[in-house]
């Protein structure tokens, strides 16, 4: 019998790293709930875990910055979902932006967001950032799908 997490694990998805600056300290998390919402105003969303230990930093910060991971970057994926805070930035290329927070060397594209709403929902706390700043570079895009990275090839090739 499967589990709700086995269905849910089917719906293929990007992986991000998630950062944010709060209280003088760099916070960061891997993410693939992130998804786009709206173009005008550009918003978008994640949700965090509501027992994460950076909770607090991520929901009372006034913003996070989304780095869409690419291919090349696939081991960071693990790297920034345990340890500690200074561990995942350990040897890290970061770029610090106007709003304080790290973006990560390599990612494929970028998106430096304001908190516009905080929503609660079940075990996790939705934010919808509105995009201040963003970016992109060449390069694949970091997939998951059934608990395996990939990557996606076009059908077309
Ligand atoms: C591929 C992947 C995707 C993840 N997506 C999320 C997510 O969307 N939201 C979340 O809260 N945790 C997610 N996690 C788990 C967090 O990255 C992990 O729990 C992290 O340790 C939380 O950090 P903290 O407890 O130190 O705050 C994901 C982990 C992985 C490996």
């Amino acid at each position: 019998m499967s589990s709700i997490k086995d269905a849910m694990s089917c719906f293929t998805t990007g992986v991000t790293v998630v950062t944010t600056h709060f209280e003088n300290q760099d916070w960061a998390m891997t993410c693939n709930s992130f998804n786009t919402v709206s173009m005008d105003p550009a918003l978008v969303l994640w949700s965090v875990g509501k027992g994460a230990f950076s909770n607090r930093a991520f929901t009372q910060s006034s913003g996070f910055l989304v780095n869409i991971l690419s291919l090349e970057q696939r081991d960071l994926a693990i790297k920034f979902s345990t340890g500690s805070q200074a561990d995942r930035f350990k040897d890290e290329p970061i770029e610090r932006m106007k709003s304080q927070r790290t973006k990560l060397s390599l990612s494929l594209a970028w998106f430096d967001c304001e908190i516009e709403q905080r929503v609660s929902a079940g075990d996790h706390d939705i934010l919808i950032g509105r995009v201040l700043e963003f970016g992109t570079s060449n390069g694949v895009g970091l997939a998951l799908s059934k608990r395996q990275f990939g990557y996606i090839e076009p059908l077309n090739a």
